[in-house]
Order: structure tokens, then C-alpha cells, then sequence
């Protein structure tokens, strides 16, 4: 277009250095102003169409850089250095590959200190720290009540309990009553005469000593004297009595009285943890207690486990092929096809385990551009009433936005929010990546 242009302007330079004399075979002044005007209304119609293929051209180019750089990575041995499993742990994930993750697990007794997870990076480097797996300390939650000193073993512990408390975690007392006696032969005759109704396991006789005609009587950890001659003792119902004591809650969940002392009990799905009070959920997805297929995939969830299989969406004008396990891609659209260029790129899938009730606000998701290609990042909340209620979408910073919590959800319940990502240039929109947010609560808040 410019070549043409350029003719029209030497034709008319040849025309103006023309000699006077030969005006008549020159142009008059108003033809050339004419001709002026028609090569002006030719060049701006030139020059909007140079614009708009130049723009076309620069969003051809970006897509190409963008795929080339896809294939390098690809076809470079982009893995990241080899990375070795914690002693007395694990590690999950056997790619080292760019952009893959490994996670860390440790063995029973033994509890991670450190990132439990580690991403392959850009500069083919993990993220954070190796984690180690350390030699829990079952003292630590201080399990020894009432004043108890707790004495850390392998994989247990004792508790040395304070004057007046026995039990495994000092949880029950002991009651020592002073009984003056003027015949004590009689009170151990009471008690070894009593009927046989009466001395279950809940109902035991106590011991009693005479020190200097005083009688001393006692009960087993767990009783507590009763009678008319405090000849008896009886269990003490340690859930009644210390539902709500000054060491917490006796039990997370439930507490069950037994002879002489108590247990705590946890839900379906949860083991009663080691300091005996609390639950701790099972991770079915890693013993195998779980009945998911070998094309789904087992998410451990607080209580239970789910059987998740990403289908890739169907939707008007594209198509769409699984990458990943988690993440479906858009086929490449037929060219001028702008319905199909308007679809999304590409949607992932995530899928979250939270505890009922959680506090709020928090974070619970974020999504990053890796190699953004136009100016702008947007980001946005799509989805439905139950979405917008709970969620909310946010920018951390420049590439990066972030799913808030924004309210307390009880549970059990299964929430799904969308993120979309959409990349502009010249507020143009150059793509748009969805990520589909699954959490499930679980019904309890442990
Ligand atoms: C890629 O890396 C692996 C392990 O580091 C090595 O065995 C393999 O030969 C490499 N392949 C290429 C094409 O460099
Ligand atoms: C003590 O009790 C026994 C049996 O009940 C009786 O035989 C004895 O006389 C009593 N002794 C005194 C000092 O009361
Ligand atoms: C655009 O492409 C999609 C997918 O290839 C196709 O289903 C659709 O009919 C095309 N639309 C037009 C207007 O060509
Ligand atoms: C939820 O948590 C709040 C504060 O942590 C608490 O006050 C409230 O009782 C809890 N609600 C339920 C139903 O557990």
C-alpha cells in the first residue's frame, strides 16, 4: 500500500517541477488540489488498515511466543533436580517436570516441619525448604490434666500426677476421707459383706487403715467413697463432672463414662488421637479404606472421602481435551471463528477439604498468570447465589487473584465457585482461563 502512495506522490512532484511553459500539459491548480485530496483520503484508508493488520499481526505473534514457549519447555528436559523422601516420611508425586508439585507425609510418631509440599519452578528450582519429619512430642499437647507432669517416651508418654489425681492423663481424683472409727475390724467386715448387686464394676469397697485409731479409708482412681459408713465407693462419672473444666473440654466429641475412669469417642471417619481426647480425621484416600476408581480421584475429606472425575465441559462454538488429570484445554479454533475464540482457554480444577464452620474472612484459593501475554489481568467470581454468598473474588497483587472465604459455612455441604482469569491487551480480551473451585465441608468443625 505504501509502494502505490509513494507513486501518487512522485507523480505529482513531477508535475509541480514541470516549466511554466508547458502549464497545458500540467494539471491546473484546482486538479491538483483534487488529486491532493483523493491521495490524503487514500492514505488514511491505508493507514487504518496497516493499523488494524499490524494489531492482528502482534496478537498472531504473542500467540506463537506464547505456544513456542510452551514447546521448549516441553521439548527442554525442564525438570527440576531430584528430590528425596524426609527420613521417616514419604513423598508423593513422582514428576519433577516444570510447574509439579511433590508433597511430604510422615510416618506414625513422627510430624512434618516444613513446607508439606514443593513446587517445580520456573528456574527449575522447588520452592521452600526440604521438610523433615520429627519425632513427635506427645507431651506437647500438654495431655497430663490437674497438674500432671507429662514425661515424653517413644511413641507415648506418662504423666506423674499431682497429690490427689490418678489415671493415665491424671484425669480422675482421689478422695481420701478421714473416717473416725471406734472398731475398725467392722468396717472392712461392712465392706467385704456387700451384697452382690452392689459391687459391680461401677460400685467397689474401699480400703481402709487404721493410724492411731484413726481410719483412713480410700478408693481406686476413678471412685469416690459413698455409703452410710463410707464403706463403698462408687465411679465417679468423669464426663458429668468435668463437662466443662478448667483444662477445656474433656472430649472433642463425645466422652464415654466407664468403671474407674472414662474414654472419649470420635465420629465415623475419625481416630481418637493419642492423648486420648481428641479426633483425628482418617485419611482414606492413603490406606485405601476408600472404594474410588482407577479413573477417579480419592479426595480426602474431613470424616470421609470423595470420588471426583474431572469431565471436560461441554459448551456451544469449542471443544475442549483433558491435559491433565485436572485440567481441560481448549482445541485450537478455526480461524475468524470468533464465537469459539470467545470461549475459555482452559479450565482446572480444584478441589478443597475444610472443617465446618471455619473463621472468616480467610483465603482460600489462588490463581496466578505464569507468563502473561497482554497488559491486563482480570479477575472475576462467576457462579451462582450459593457462590456469591460465601465467596468473594480478590487481586493479591499483579498477577495473582485470590478466592476469599467471606463468611462461615456450616457444614456438611459442597460448595463450588468458578475464578476467571482473563487476559486483556488493549482491552482487548486475549484469553480467559476458569478455575473451578470444589470444597467440601465437613459436618463437624474438626
Ligand atoms: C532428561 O533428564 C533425564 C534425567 O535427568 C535424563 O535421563 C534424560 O537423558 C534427559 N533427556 C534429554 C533429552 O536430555
Ligand atoms: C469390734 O467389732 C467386733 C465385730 O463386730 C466385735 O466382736 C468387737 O467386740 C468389737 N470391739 C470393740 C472394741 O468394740
Ligand atoms: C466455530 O467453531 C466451532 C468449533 O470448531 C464450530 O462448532 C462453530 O460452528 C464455528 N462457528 C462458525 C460461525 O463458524
Ligand atoms: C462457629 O464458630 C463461632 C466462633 O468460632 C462460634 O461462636 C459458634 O458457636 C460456632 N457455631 C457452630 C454452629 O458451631
Amino acid at each position: 500500500m505504501f509502494a502505490s502512495a509513494a507513486v501518487a506522490a512522485a507523480l505529482l512532484c513531477c508535475c509541480f517541477s514541470l516549466h511554466p511553459a508547458f502549464g497545458e500539459e500540467c494539471a491546473s491548480r484546482q486538479e491538483v488540489q483534487g488529486s491532493l485530496k483523493q491521495v490524503l483520503k487514500f492514505l488514511s484508508a491505508h493507514e487504518a488498515s496497516y493499523l488494524q493488520n499490524l494489531r492482528n499481526l502482534k496478537k498472531k505473534i504473542n500467540q506463537l511466543q506464547s505456544s513456542a514457549a510452551k514447546q521448549t519447555a516441553k521439548a527442554m528436559n525442564s525438570t527440576c533436580a531430584k528430590l528425596d523422601a524426609p527420613a521417616n516420611g514419604r513423598k508423593l508425586g513422582r514428576s519433577h517436570g516444570l510447574g509439579h508439585e511433590v508433597h511430604f507425609v510422615c510416618d506414625r510418631g513422627f510430624e512434618l516441619v516444613g513446607p508439606e509440599s514443593r513446587l517445580c519452578q520456573e528456574s527449575l528450582t522447588w520452592s521452600g525448604q526440604q521438610p523433615v519429619c520429627q519425632d513427635v512430642n506427645e507431651c506437647a499437647s500438654s495431655p497430663c490434666l490437674n497438674g500432671g507432669t507429662c514425661v515424653d517416651e517413644v511413641n507415648q508418654f506418662s504423666c506423674a500426677c499431682a497429690r490427689g489425681w490418678a489415671g493415665a492423663t491424671c484425669q480422675s481424683p482421689v478422695p481420701t476421707f478421714f473416717v473416725t472409727r471406734t472398731n475398725a475390724s467392722s468396717v472392712m467386715a461392712a465392706a467385704a459383706t456387700l451384697p452382690a448387686a452392689t459391687t459391680g464394676p461401677s460400685v467397689r469397697p474401699s480400703r481402709c487403715t487404721i493410724v492411731q485409731g484413726t481410719t483412713h479409708c480410700t478408693c481406686e482412681p476413678g471412685y469416690t467413697i459413698s455409703g452410710r459408713e463410707s464403706n463403698t465407693c462408687v465411679d465417679i462419672d468423669e464426663c458429668e463432672v468435668f463437662h466443662n473444666g478448667p483444662a477445656g473440654r474433656l472430649c472433642l466429641h463425645t466422652c464415654v463414662n466407664t468403671p474407674g475412669g472414662y474414654r472419649c469417642s470420635c465420629p465415623a471417619g475419625y481416630d481418637v488421637t493419642r492423648d486420648g481426647r481428641s479426633c483425628k480425621d482418617i485419611d482414606e484416600c492413603a490406606t485405601r479404606q476408600n472404594d474410588c476408581t482407577k479413573d477417579q480421584m480419592c479426595i480426602n475429606t474431613y470424616g470421609g472421602f470423595q470420588c471426583v472425575q474431572v469431565e471436560c465441559p461441554k459448551i456451544p462454538h469449542a471443544t475442549y481435551v483433558k491435559t491433565s488429570p485436572m485440567r481441560c484445554e481448549r482445541n485450537p479454533c478455526p480461524v475468524d471463528n470468533k464465537s469459539c475464540s470467545q470461549t475459555p482457554n482452559s479450565f482446572s480444577y480444584h478441589y478443597l477439604s475444610v472443617v465446618s464452620n471455619l473463621s472468616a474472612p480467610r483465603v482460600m484459593f489462588r490463581v496466578s498468570a505464569l507468563r502473561p501475554v497482554g497488559d491486563t489481568l482480570r479477575f472475576a467470581l462467576l457462579g451462582g447465589r450459593l457462590a456469591r454468598r460465601h465467596f468473594t473474588v480478590q487481586r493479591s497483587d499483579r498477577l495473582t487473584g485470590q478466592l476469599m472465604l467471606v463468611s462461615p459455612v456450616q457444614g456438611p455441604v459442597t460448595l463450588e465457585a468458578d475464578v476467571e482469569m482473563s487476559e486483556l491487551e488493549k482491552r482487548a480480551q486475549l484469553g480467559r482461563y476458569i478455575t473451578k473451585v470444589t470444597m467440601f465441608v465437613s459436618q463437624y468443625d474438626f
